[in-house]
């Protein structure tokens, strides 16, 4: 429940804004992100806005940023920042709060603890190969292709096996398209005062693009429905019971739970492997270094679940892409009580926006903030680094479900692509990005192929 609000005492600085609106039109749109950055220039550290009648703050220190997400985190719930997404997801894990959220995360979790997470990657490895398999022909000509659309081919095949156990090469591209369209409509909604229901070519589409998605997630839950003990994430959904009460998810937490996993499990992972992509094209002594060390702990055979932890130089790459390309690069909260983060009242009920994409890049923690090295992340680099200095999962009790499984497939994505084969850029051009829910390249992401030992000798 959201108190009152009180008068703020100490007003954190911020751009003026228009009477009644306030800042509501500078906060949306595609370059968010280098808009904040501005404002951060302009005003430091926190950054106070008026959304209509709603305070809002943005949160650029990791220290305050700790505190929001993990020391008072009972204070700061999803709440409003995330209406909009909830058009998509409705209430599932990501987006409800309280009890509720409480109830399901303890219902999901198990499947996605450390220990757990072995149990994926046999069926990692398999889609892996797979999608490597189909690139021989075009490796053995040096051909070019799109990585985004690959990575995003390999990560719906992934959750699609993890959650149902199909494979979705099949419908991969209409409800793909679906999902990023729908999550791509999202920011325009935030602080927009133009109702949905008005039928706008945008409107509709999303609406449509939501109809495609519904559809075919409750054609997997009605297929769910008649073999409930399958393996899977969805069989796990299906038999789950609460501790306390005994009862079963209802239809629609079910509904909103499969479109929460699996929008989460695909849309994210495809982003960052495509980013990272783009780095190892950019720097190719980095994706020299991953070769050298696939070839050293796996040489030709393929990886196990013990060799994530031998491949240290490839997640130091995952690492570093995620800083500099967090897919999540806002957060959103709402404090319950009035509060004080970096010396600055914040009224009950406020919106707080954090920056992972900045805090990432925040001078008092990162030198050299936009240069990409991986060594930041090598073992004992990490030490010295203020909390929740880098925060690409969030952190606290609302860190993602799903981390370990992220890290496990793109790790392995990136060591089997750099055992067989080496991926230059095709253009060697930059590629900016801009947001839409997460950071999205503006342009597809082309790159040639060829066999090792071809491009070795080469
Ligand atoms: C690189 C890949 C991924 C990144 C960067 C990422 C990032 C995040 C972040 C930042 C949050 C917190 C959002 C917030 O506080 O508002 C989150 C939550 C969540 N993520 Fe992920 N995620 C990734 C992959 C996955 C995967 C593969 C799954 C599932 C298979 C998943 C499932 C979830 C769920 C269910 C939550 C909500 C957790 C809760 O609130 O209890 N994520 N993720």
């Amino acid at each position: 429940m959201i108190a009152q609000q009180t008068p703020t005492q100490a007003t954190a600085p911020g751009p003026r804004g228009l009477p009644i609106i306030g800042n509501v039109l500078e906060m949306g749109g595609n370059n968010t992100l280098e808009r904040y950055m501005l404002m951060r220039q302009k005003y430091g550290d926190l950054v106070g806005v008026k959304l209509g009648p709603m305070h809002g703050f943005i949160v650029f220190n990791p220290e305050d940023v700790y505190y929001v997400l993990v020391k008072n985190q009972k204070n700061y719930i999803k709440g409003i920042g995330y209406d909009s997404f909830r058009l998509l997801v409705g209430n599932g894990l990501v987006t409800s709060d309280g009890a509720l959220w409480r109830q399901q995360r303890r219902l999901m979790q198990p499947p996605f603890t450390p220990a757990s997470i072995g149990q994926y990657a046999d069926m990692m490895v398999d889609v892996t190969k797979t999608l490597l398999d189909g690139w021989q022909a075009l490796a053995d000509r040096g051909g070019t292709f799109e990585m985004d659309a690959a990575m995003r081919q390999l990560t719906m095949s992934i959750i699609g096996r993890a959650m149902f156990s199909i494979d979705l090469s099949a419908e991969m591209t209409e409800v793909g398209d679906a999902l990023e369209e729908a999550f791509g409509f999202i920011p325009t909604r935030t602080n927009s005062v133009v109702p949905l229901a008005l039928p706008l070519p945008a409107h509709r589409r999303f609406k449509d693009n939501l109809r495609i998605i519904n559809a075919f997630v409750d054609e997997r839950i009605a297929e769910g429905r008649h073999n409930p003990d399958q393996n899977n994430l969805l069989g796990l959904l299906l038999r789950a019971r609460d501790e306390e009460t005994g009862a079963m998810m209802d239809a629609q937490q079910l509904r909103d739970e499969v479109i929460t996993l699996f929008f989460a499990g695909f849309e994210t992972t495809a982003r960052s492997l495509t980013w990272g992509w783009y780095m190892l094209t950019r720097h190719l002594d980095a994706q020299q270094k991953i070769q050298a060390e696939v070839d050293a702990v796996l040489g030709a055979r393929l990886p196990a679940i013990d060799d994530l932890f031998a491949l240290n130089y490839t997640r130091q790459v995952v690492d570093e892409t995620l800083r500099l390309y967090p897919p999540t690069a806002l957060l959103a909260r709402q404090n319950s009580e009035a509060d004080t983060i970096g010396g600055y009242t914040i009224p009950a009920g406020s919106l707080i926006i954090l920056v992972p994409y900045f805090v990432h890049r925040h001078p008092s923690v990162w030198e050299d903030a936009e240069r990409f090295d991986p060594d930041r992340f090598a073992a004992g680099a990490n030490e010295a680094r203020a909390r929740s200095a880098y925060i690409p999962f969030a952190a606290g009790p609302r860190v993602c479900l799903g981390n370990n499984f992220a890290l496990l497939e793109m790790v392995y994505a990136m060591a089997m692509t750099a055992q067989r084969y080496t991926i230059t850029a095709a253009t060697g051009e930059e590629i900016a990005h801009e947001f839409a829910g997460t950071i999205r390249p503006v342009k597809p992401l082309i790159v040639k192929i060829e066999n090792r030992r071809k491009a070795e000798t080469a």
